[in-house]
């Protein structure tokens, strides 16, 4: 999603804020812009397509001397990715920067062309900087706060006024932190933009309005200056980049022994701490996308191990069906971001319900962190490439903990001290098989020329195939498909063809024998057919690769990471932007 920065301080304005957009480059953009400002001056500069572009543009402009300046990437919503519709948005005396969406954009531009005021592109925020300017007097804080009071939507603004020597930010449902500085000030839609000047900043509540000058900040709400704690980012410099990694993605993904041992250590001691959800007698996961599907890996281990009805459904539906609530309920919420709109509207639903909610989260200021009545967290640190991998990993294994909990808990579990031994000794089983990562890539090179694939597997195992498909075609633009393995004769079989890669999942015994004769239906075809199992007796086809047999609350935690590889490799081979996959967005703050 869009990402703000904003400066003011001694420093060269410019470098600050262009160096900050890299920073955010992660959250997804398809174009950028910067507005500096100088005592009596306000230079806009933007640019369509990459920051690298932005900065070229930046080079070859004669800048003016500032100490206070806003950036911005952007990722469209009202309006095409082109350079006109690019923020900052100057309107009168203001000049913003903004993510979110105005609602009311229509109604409120309607009125302001009836009032003969000209609109230049076609975006809610340039609709906003001329709300803000039209509440503009000679008292900024005054001019936001009658401005909010008209604007409907989500937003996060970085303001600036002709006439002021300010930086002025508001939030309202979309992420804005401010960084204190020495006699130097932030803003910024994540600390990563700020993190190599300060690590202290203020997470800004909706409605709150900040005013930051070089030595100062002051933040108001409903017109009075209140007072707010600093808080300090654990986030190291060497967290923020790549390293000696050639992708973010790969780098989060060979992370995932370490962020899955800080998670076990965590949680493994004080089981009995861990939220204990055999309380409740329906659980609904809600989420969005990879966090769905490790959802969907919890709604298997609730249901199979911990006898407890389980529904899953994906945010953006359920924040608006008909959901009856007939029986002791709890909602839990996964996402990453804890800034996914869908997920936030979804738990917001039910608070209004009366529904208890729990969160499983990684970023802890997040708003769905913060809303959410019971939290856990995982310990992924900052994830960087847009595909998630490390965070997906850690949600499956919170839910994996908190199925042997439950599961424990209603005396339906006899090995689960055995099982919590296991646990301790997963982030080695499975360094081993990242080990193996080159023979992934020999599979990425053989889906390089491929158009399509399949993904099968049955129960657990078709969970993973919805990540281990979404991984490769959201990073490598290969079409893909996950089926549930008896289901695949049901019409789609008629796609199978000569060479077609048809990734089979099999570790769920019960069914194992059933998704085979699934995979000969294929190969019948002359499908490829690779299979991923735990199973060394299990036939080879065109390829195998066997993960050690473990305990089935953590089996998927050996099997999802060979999938994740294989997206990486075969968008390598490619030679994608793999960390920042055309049209996507990291955290997706709009509906
Ligand atoms: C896919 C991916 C997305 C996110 C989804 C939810 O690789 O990253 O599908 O999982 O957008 O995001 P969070 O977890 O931040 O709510």
């Amino acid at each position: 999603m869009c990402g703000i920065v904003g400066y003011v301080g001694d420093r060269k304005t410019t470098e600050i804020l262009l160096e900050g957009l890299n920073k955010l480059e992660y959250r997804g953009y398809d174009s950028s812009g910067i507005a500096i400002k100088s005592q009596d001056n306000i230079q806009i500069i933007k640019s369509e397509g990459k920051i690298s572009d932005l900065e070229k543009k930046v080079e070859n402009s004669s800048l003016i001397e500032s100490k206070l300046g806003i950036a911005h990437t952007r990722w469209a919503t009202h309006g095409e990715a082109n350079e006109t519709n690019a923020h900052p948005h100057q309107f009168g005396k203001v000049t913003i920067v903004h993510n979110g969406i105005i609602e009311n954009e229509r109604e409120l531009k309607e009125e302001l062309i009836n009032k003969n005021l000209i609109f230049k592109g076609e975006t809610d925020t340039e609709v906003a900087a001329a709300v803000i300017n039209n509440c503009y007097q000679k008292d900024p804080i005054e001019a936001i706060t009658k401005a909010m009071e008209l604007l409907n939507g989500s937003y996060a603004f970085g303001i600036i006024f002709n006439d002021q020597n300010k930086l002025y930010a508001v939030r309202k449902d979309s992420p804005l932190i401010v960084g204190i500085g020495t006699h130097e000030n932030f803003i910024a839609s994540d600390i990563a933009a700020i993190i190599k000047y300060t690590d202290k900043y203020i997470l800004l509540e909706d409605n709150e309005i900040v005013e930051l000058s070089q030595d100062g900040v002051n933040v108001y709400k409903n017109g009075k200056k209140i007072s707010k704690k600093i808080e300090i980012s654990t986030m190291s410099i060497e967290e923020a980049n790549k390293g000696n990694y050639k992708h973010f993605m790969l780098k989060e993904i060979m992370e995932e022994p370490i962020v899955l041992q800080r998670t076990i250590n965590k949680y493994i001691n004080k089981m009995d701490d861990i939220f204990d959800v055999s309380n409740y007698d329906e659980i609904h996961i809600v989420a969005c996308g990879s966090a769905l599907y490790a959802g969907m890996i919890g709604k298997n281990l609730l249901e199979e191990k911990a006898n407890i009805k389980c529904i899953t459904e994906c945010a953006s539906e359920y924040r608006y069906k008909k959901v009856i609530y007939d029986r002791k309920t709890l909602v839990i919420l996964v996402s990453q971001s804890g800034e996914t709109a869908d997920t936030i509207a979804a738990m917001r639903k039910a608070h209004e319900c009366g529904i208890e909610t729990l969160a499983i989260v990684n970023v802890k200021t997040s708003t769905i962190a913060r809303e959410a009545k019971y939290q856990l967290f995982i310990e992924a640190g900052p994830e960087i490439a847009v595909a998630t991998t490390k965070a997906y990993l850690l949600q499956v294994a919170m839910f994996s903990l908190i199925a042997l909990k439950a599961a424990n808990k209603k005396g339906l579990e006899k090995e689960y001290d055995d099982i919590l031994q296991e646990a301790k000794l997963l982030p080695e089983k499975l360094k081993k098989v990242l080990n193996d990562k080159n023979i992934f890539k020999v599979v990425g090179k053989e889906l390089m020329h491929k158009d399509d694939a399949f993904f099968i597997g049955r129960g657990i195992d078709y969970s993973m195939c919805q990540e281990g498909s979404l991984k490769l075609k959201e990073v490598s633009y290969i079409h893909s498909d996950a089926y549930q393995a008896g289901e695949l004769k049901h019409g789609t079989i008629s796609l199978i063809e000569d060479g077609m890669p048809v990734f089979a999942i099999i570790t769920d015994k019960k069914i194992k024998d059933k998704t085979e004769s699934n995979v000969i239906e294929v190969e019948a075809r002359k499908a490829q057919v690779y299979t991923i199992t735990n199973d060394k007796t299990l036939k080879t086809h065109h390829f195998k690769y066997v993960v050690e047999k473990i305990s089935d609350y953590f089996q998927p935690i050996l099997i999802v990471p060979p999938l994740q590889l294989i997206g990486y490799f075969t968008a390598d081979s490619r030679g994608l932007d793999i960390d920042k996959p055309r049209n996507l967005a990291k955290s997706v703050t709009v509906e």
